[in-house]
């Protein structure tokens, strides 16, 4: 086994921003509500038009940009979502079409807002194994949620916490040390119903009443979900850093699930460590659920709050329940290469290949199923 390295980072938010005044003119809160119970300020939301894999595949060229890496290199894709933009296909294979990743296997991870957590440690185990005929030993990670198309607008104690977004690395298997170290992952499916969307799967498929009853949106019960991640992120930071032979004192940046300020006070406070050292960016953009980690080490990263030899960890909690942390030693140089035209065109080309490809191949497809029905 060899381990496997970060090596491109890459993030996407919608340009629009809904922020706490404007949710005061549509339901009863407050900004001030809001800022004290959550740290939230404002939040992005999709365009018509934006979808999941729309935004997972703006992060995923970006990370791939700065891995210099081509679609092609790619063995693998795993989109961790809980708004894939169709229950099947998977959201990953759209992922693979636009990327033109033609060697890559594609799938989506449904693990709440732990998925980039589970779908990293997943990816970080499988390029790991040198002797899986045909691998390159690159992976594609992506957290990418539309959280706004199922979010109830009228429900004021979960509306105000979710916005959307996407986020991915790029992994590559690499003799040097450090890289992802340990990874530890759990579920309790006992608490299943603390947060979670009614209908729509198989067991309350859509109908008229599931559409009236509002089940198609997310149901929380907040207070338990809060004594919850209170607990889990503490537990599985101190776990992964053990299982790496760690110590909280070794630790140069948490990166955690960013759900609520009050959360990560509370994780910062079991660990003890100092709240510097627990990266935040949730007044910004909510809770992005799965996206909400990648899009979180992507702004660390280009904040310079990460360097090369640092130990960091990301930890995760979410539906399921589930819950994850994962410790890695940063092995790439920062700041990354800085842009040039030379990537610039060499990547616009690779998206112009990937565009010509898909359409020749559904052109083709469209043609020969003619063909036969004549
Ligand atoms: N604006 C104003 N008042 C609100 C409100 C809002 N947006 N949402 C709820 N309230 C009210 C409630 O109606 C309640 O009023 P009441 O006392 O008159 O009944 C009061 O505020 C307290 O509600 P409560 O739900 O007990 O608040 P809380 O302190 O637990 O905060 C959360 C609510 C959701 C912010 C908090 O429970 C939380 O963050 N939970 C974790 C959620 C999470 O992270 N989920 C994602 C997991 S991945």
């Amino acid at each position: 086994m060899s381990p496997a390295h970060i090596v491109g980072w890459g993030k996407y938010v919608p340009e629009q921003v809904l922020t706490n005044a404007d949710l005061a003119q549509r339901i009863d809160t407050s900004h001030e509500w809001i800022i004290a119970r959550t740290g939230v300020s404002e939040r992005r939301i999709a365009a018509e038009g934006e979808t999941t894999s729309s935004m997972a595949i703006q992060a995923s060229w970006a990370a791939l940009a700065e891995a210099g890496a081509s679609p092609a290199e790619l063995d693998l894709i795993i989109v961790a979502t809980a708004t894939p933009d169709y229950i099947f296909p998977a959201t990953a294979c759209l992922v693979q079409d636009a990327l033109g990743a033609t060697h890559a296997a594609a799938f989506d991870l449904s693990a709440g807002c732990t998925g980039f957590v589970y779908a990293l440690g997943v990816a970080a185990d499988m390029i790991s194994a040198k002797d899986r005929p045909g691998s390159t030993g690159a992976a594609l990670v992506i957290g990418a949620e539309t959280l706004s198309r199922i979010t109830d607008w009228t429900d004021r104690a979960t509306c105000v916490l979710f916005g959307d977004g996407a986020g991915a690395v790029v992994l590559r298997r690499d003799e040097s040390e450090g890289g992802v170290l340990s990874t530890v992952l759990g579920a309790d499916g006992s608490g299943g119903d603390l947060l979670s969307m009614p209908a729509g799967g198989s067991a309350e498929p859509c109908s008229h009443r599931t559409v009236s009853e509002r089940r198609h949106f997310i149901r929380m019960r907040g207070r338990e979900v809060f004594r919850f991640a209170a607990r889990a992120m503490p537990e599985a930071t101190q776990r992964a850093l053990e299982q790496a032979d760690l110590t909280v004192g070794d630790l140069a940046l948490l990166i955690p699930h960013q759900a609520n300020e009050r959360i990560l006070d509370a994780a910062a406070r079991a660990l003890n460590l100092p709240t510097e050292l627990v990266y935040s960016n949730v007044a910004r953009y909510g809770n992005t659920s799965a996206a909400s980690i990648p899009i979180a080490l992507c702004e660390a990263v280009e904040e310079g709050l990460v360097q090369r030899d640092d130990v960091i960890v990301c930890v995760g909690f979410g539906a399921g329940l589930t819950w994850g942390a994962t410790a890695v030693r940063w092995s790439v140089p920062l700041p990354g290469r800085p842009p040039s035209p030379w990537r610039t065109l060499r990547y616009r080309l690779l998206q112009a290949y990937a565009m010509a490809r898909s359409f020749a191949l559904r052109a083709l497809r469209y043609i020969f199923s003619r063909g036969l029905g004549e």
